[in-house]
């Protein structure tokens, strides 16, 4: 019998495997923030400085986030707005904010990551069909500056790349989002493997190599700092409900906190491998590093086309790319997919259509930005740059303290300790210890501190 007047849901799909669990949750992870941000943010911030506090930026901040999303979504099986509904019924604090804040995030982030996405298909598309082979050298900024400075192009892919990851959700958690990632995360290592050993036998990489791995101390300032975590944040997929809603697809017999060291880990490596892949040809041919945004697109087919079977690497290197930022824009568009349904009970179908459409309607003003709207400022940021910018920067931190604060001070040490030990079964008490001090607080402090200081509100 059913005792409660709610109607006994439909069972709630679900990641069936440990290693479908780490696929859907690396693959989220593993975006155009680790081929596209980290090695344009390291090449403006000095190399390995830049890199040295990102990675704290992730062992401290980010992947507790991580894990505590982990804790919100499994203990409640819900979306990124429910499960802090389901968890703290009483309502008396508005904590579910956090999850609204979370899926406006989530579109915020969507408006300009499906633009930058259709410039990766597209390139990938242009690099498999030979497009590039009579591109010279120096002409690799004109075509790039040709091509996102006409509306018509980058418009259609950014379309192309809506219907794909629209069809994958509507497939389902397992038959689309499991199935899918579990399938393309290998092809991703292997070609950016490949990458690597190319970029690192040309004559003077090791020139590259030095510059992410020697860091030089005096290039660290707050703003510096403020970009490192606003990257750990994005690159981990943490501070807006991502992670909180595919937590609530983990089964019960995981381990949650390793989970989120797995996917950090690997994270971090294929970021360092993607840099690898990078620095050592810009270095080996005399390109600059510093060129942000546009190293991808710009310096990155220039260097290519420099080395021997240019053609056969820039065609894999923007495939991988491809395939990262698919696996990203999935986990992106399942939080608002994952909230309509349960929440508003909408059909899977029409809330990815809704979800999509906005994204591709309203991301249209961040693709316009490199032309019709390039002279749209909003508070001095053109579109793409204030999307950008609200949501790394200032969501995804703010997000970040409510979700340690709700672990940590609301949810507490015995809610903690039994949904990330499995009822002690996983026996990681003392691990634990240390992650209960870190989310209540090291990590909230950390934050504040740092946007504070990012922002200029705080003077260090
Ligand atoms: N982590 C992905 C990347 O590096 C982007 C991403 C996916 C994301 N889901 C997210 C960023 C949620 C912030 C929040 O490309």
């Amino acid at each position: 019998m059913n005792e409660s007047n709610e109607p006994s849901q439909p069972q709630r799909e679900g990641f069936t495997t440990t290693l479908g669990v780490l696929a859907a949750t690396l693959g989220s992870a593993v975006g155009l923030g680790n081929i596209w941000k980290f090695p344009s943010l390291t090449g403006q911030n000095g190399g390995a400085a830049f890199v040295f506090v990102y990675m704290i930026g992730v062992a401290l901040i980010a992947m507790p986030v991580m894990i505590s999303e982990f804790i919100i979504g499994r203990k409640a099986g819900a979306n990124a707005v429910g499960a802090f509904k389901r968890l703290e019924p009483a309502r008396t604090k508005p904590w579910f904010l956090t999850g609204v804040i979370g899926v406006v995030a989530a579109f915020l982030i969507m408006f300009f990551y499906t633009d930058v996405a259709g410039w990766v298909y597209s390139y990938a598309f242009r690099a498999l069909s030979g497009g590039f082979a009579h591109v010279g050298v120096n002409q690799t900024a004109g075509v790039f500056d040709s091509y996102i400075g006409s509306a018509a192009g980058p418009l259609i892919w950014q379309w192309i790349v809506l219907i794909v990851i629209s069809s994958v959700i509507i497939a389902g958690v397992t038959r689309g989002i499991e199935r899918m990632t579990k399938a393309l995360l290998p092809i991703l290592f292997v070609l950016l493997l490949i990458c690597d050993v190319r970029a690192l036998t040309l004559p003077g990489a090791f020139e590259g190599v030095r510059y992410l791995f020697q860091p030089d101390f005096t290039k660290i300032t707050a703003g510096v700092v403020l970009a490192a975590m606003g990257l750990a944040f994005f690159k981990l997929s943490v501070g807006m409900g991502t992670m909180t809603t595919y937590g609530s697809y983990i089964g019960k017999k995981e381990s949650l906190p390793a989970t989120a060291i797995r996917v950090a880990l690997a994270d971090t490596l294929v970021s360092l491998l993607a840099g690898l892949a990078i620095f050592p040809a810009v270095f080996a041919f005399g390109f600059k590093p510093d060129a942000g945004p546009s190293l991808l697109f710009i310096t990155i087919p220039a260097v290519f086309k420099t080395m021997p079977f240019g053609q056969v690497f820039l065609t894999m290197f923007f495939v991988l790319a491809a395939i990262a930022a698919t696996g990203a824009m999935i986990s992106l568009l399942e939080v608002p997919v994952a909230y309509l349904t349960e929440e508003k009970k909408w059909s899977r179908l029409w809330a990815t259509i809704f979800s999509a459409g906005l994204m591709g309607v309203v991301g249209s003003l961040a693709t316009l930005s490199t032309s019709s709207l390039s002279k749209t400022l909003v508070f001095g940021k053109t579109f793409f740059d204030l999307f950008d910018f609200l949501s790394s920067n200032i969501a995804l931190p703010v997000g970040g303290v409510f979700i340690c604060l709700f672990v940590g001070w609301k949810l507490g040490k015995k809610i903690i300790v039994e949904e990330a030990s499995n009822d002690g079964s996983l026996h990681n008490l003392a691990l634990l210890k240390v992650f209960t001090f870190t989310v209540r607080y090291i990590a909230p402090i950390a934050i504040v501190l740092v946007l504070l200081n990012g922002l200029g509100i705080l003077k260090a």
